[in-house]
Protein backbone atom coordinates (compact mmCIF):
# COMPACT_ATOMS: atom_id res chain seq x y z
CA UNK A 1 0.00 0.00 0.00
CA UNK A 2 2.63 2.50 1.14
CA UNK A 3 4.16 2.27 -2.45
CA UNK A 4 0.73 3.24 -4.16
CA UNK A 5 0.46 6.25 -1.65
CA UNK A 6 3.73 7.49 -2.40
CA UNK A 7 2.43 7.65 -6.13
CA UNK A 8 -0.52 9.19 -5.34
CA UNK A 9 1.53 11.95 -2.93
CA UNK A 10 3.88 12.51 -6.39
CA UNK A 11 1.22 12.84 -8.51
CA UNK A 12 -0.06 15.87 -6.34
CA UNK A 13 3.35 17.32 -6.10
CA UNK A 14 3.55 16.97 -9.99
CA UNK A 15 0.12 18.71 -10.34
CA UNK A 16 0.76 20.79 -8.02
CA UNK A 17 3.03 22.78 -10.45
CA UNK A 18 -0.16 23.37 -12.65
CA UNK A 19 -2.11 25.52 -9.57
CA UNK A 20 -3.43 29.18 -10.65
CA UNK A 21 -2.75 31.19 -7.38
CA UNK A 22 -1.79 34.81 -7.90
CA UNK A 23 -3.68 35.39 -5.32
CA UNK A 24 -2.93 33.81 -2.12
CA UNK A 25 0.93 31.95 -3.82
CA UNK A 26 -0.57 28.81 -2.41
CA UNK A 27 -0.41 25.84 -4.73
CA UNK A 28 -1.98 22.74 -4.17
CA UNK A 29 -1.97 19.20 -5.79
CA UNK A 30 -4.46 16.67 -4.93
CA UNK A 31 -4.92 13.06 -6.52
CA UNK A 32 -7.44 10.92 -6.15
CA UNK A 33 -7.76 7.09 -6.25
CA UNK A 34 -10.48 4.85 -6.94
CA UNK A 35 -11.93 1.49 -6.19
CA UNK A 36 -11.23 1.28 -9.79
CA UNK A 37 -7.70 1.41 -9.45
CA UNK A 38 -8.10 5.25 -11.76
CA UNK A 39 -6.80 8.24 -10.76
CA UNK A 40 -7.41 11.58 -11.17
CA UNK A 41 -5.81 15.13 -10.32
CA UNK A 42 -6.62 18.71 -9.36
CA UNK A 43 -4.87 21.48 -8.78
CA UNK A 44 -6.65 24.75 -7.18
CA UNK A 45 -8.12 27.67 -9.80
CA UNK A 46 -8.62 30.96 -7.64
CA UNK A 47 -10.47 33.93 -8.81
CA UNK A 48 -10.12 37.73 -8.62
CA UNK A 49 -13.53 37.02 -6.44
CA UNK A 50 -12.08 35.35 -3.81
CA UNK A 51 -14.73 32.93 -2.44
CA UNK A 52 -15.16 31.40 -6.47
CA UNK A 53 -11.43 30.05 -6.22
CA UNK A 54 -11.66 26.18 -6.31
CA UNK A 55 -9.37 23.81 -4.14
CA UNK A 56 -7.36 20.80 -5.50
CA UNK A 57 -9.38 18.32 -4.01
CA UNK A 58 -12.69 19.48 -5.33
CA UNK A 59 -10.91 19.77 -8.76
CA UNK A 60 -9.58 16.50 -9.12
CA UNK A 61 -13.21 14.60 -7.54
CA UNK A 62 -14.86 17.14 -10.21
CA UNK A 63 -12.59 15.51 -12.95
CA UNK A 64 -13.39 12.07 -11.46
CA UNK A 65 -17.16 12.57 -11.92
CA UNK A 66 -16.66 14.40 -15.50
CA UNK A 67 -14.57 11.42 -17.06
CA UNK A 68 -17.39 8.76 -15.68
CA UNK A 69 -15.91 7.50 -12.73
CA UNK A 70 -18.94 5.81 -10.65
CA UNK A 71 -16.92 3.92 -8.17
CA UNK A 72 -16.07 4.82 -4.48
CA UNK A 73 -12.78 7.17 -3.15
CA UNK A 74 -10.56 4.49 -2.04
CA UNK A 75 -7.71 7.32 -1.15
CA UNK A 76 -6.74 11.14 -1.84
CA UNK A 77 -3.24 12.65 -1.52
CA UNK A 78 -2.74 16.48 -0.87
CA UNK A 79 -0.51 18.34 -1.06
CA UNK A 80 1.22 21.85 -0.78
CA UNK A 81 5.10 22.94 -1.37
CA UNK A 82 4.31 25.45 1.15
CA UNK A 83 3.04 23.68 4.00
CA UNK A 84 3.65 20.27 5.09
CA UNK A 85 0.09 18.36 6.38
CA UNK A 86 -1.57 20.21 4.21
CA UNK A 87 -5.26 18.91 5.45
CA UNK A 88 -8.11 19.63 2.87
CA UNK A 89 -11.02 22.55 4.16
CA UNK A 90 -14.45 21.72 5.61
CA UNK A 91 -15.78 22.17 2.48
CA UNK A 92 -13.65 19.54 0.50
CA UNK A 93 -14.12 17.06 3.76
CA UNK A 94 -17.60 17.00 2.54
CA UNK A 95 -16.31 16.53 -0.65
CA UNK A 96 -14.59 13.35 0.07
CA UNK A 97 -17.64 12.05 1.86
CA UNK A 98 -20.07 12.39 -0.45
CA UNK A 99 -17.99 9.68 -2.58
CA UNK A 100 -16.79 7.47 0.22
CA UNK A 101 -18.80 3.92 1.01
CA UNK A 102 -16.47 3.77 4.22
CA UNK A 103 -15.10 6.35 5.98
CA UNK A 104 -13.02 4.81 8.03
CA UNK A 105 -11.41 2.84 5.07
CA UNK A 106 -11.00 5.74 2.85
CA UNK A 107 -7.50 7.30 3.50
CA UNK A 108 -6.22 11.00 3.47
CA UNK A 109 -2.28 10.79 2.70
CA UNK A 110 -0.23 13.33 3.57
CA UNK A 111 3.17 14.29 3.93
CA UNK A 112 5.03 15.20 7.07
CA UNK A 113 8.07 18.55 7.17
CA UNK A 114 10.06 15.17 6.85
CA UNK A 115 8.64 13.92 3.50
CA UNK A 116 6.67 10.79 5.48
CA UNK A 117 3.74 10.19 4.46
CA UNK A 118 0.68 10.49 7.51
CA UNK A 119 -2.43 8.25 6.84
CA UNK A 120 -5.21 9.87 8.19
CA UNK A 121 -8.82 8.41 7.82
CA UNK A 122 -11.82 9.93 5.74
CA UNK A 123 -13.60 9.27 9.79
CA UNK A 124 -11.26 11.13 11.69
CA UNK A 125 -10.68 14.51 9.71
CA UNK A 126 -14.49 14.75 9.38
CA UNK A 127 -16.10 13.11 12.43
CA UNK A 128 -19.75 14.55 12.44
CA UNK A 129 -20.52 15.34 8.30
CA UNK A 130 -23.88 16.30 7.25
CA UNK A 131 -25.67 13.77 5.54
CA UNK A 132 -29.44 12.69 5.21
CA UNK A 133 -31.63 9.62 6.83
CA UNK A 134 -29.00 8.79 9.18
N1 LIG B 1 -6.87 25.21 -0.96
C1 LIG B 1 -7.01 24.00 -1.58
O1 LIG B 1 -6.75 23.86 -2.77
N2 LIG B 1 -7.44 22.95 -0.84
C2 LIG B 1 -7.79 23.02 0.48
O2 LIG B 1 -8.28 22.05 1.05
C3 LIG B 1 -7.55 24.25 1.23
C4 LIG B 1 -7.16 25.44 0.43
C5 LIG B 1 -6.42 26.36 -1.77
C6 LIG B 1 -7.47 27.41 -1.96
C7 LIG B 1 -6.63 28.66 -2.18
O3 LIG B 1 -6.33 28.75 -3.57
C8 LIG B 1 -5.34 28.39 -1.43
O4 LIG B 1 -5.33 27.00 -1.13
C9 LIG B 1 -5.22 29.18 -0.14
O5 LIG B 1 -6.34 29.03 0.65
Amino acid sequence: MDIIYQNLMSEAKEVSKNAYCPYSNFPVGACVLYESNKTYRGCNVENVSFGLTLCAERNAISTAISLGEKTKIKAIAIYSPKQSYCLPCGACRQWISEFCSNEEETKIILEDKNKKLVVLSQKEVFPFGFKFND
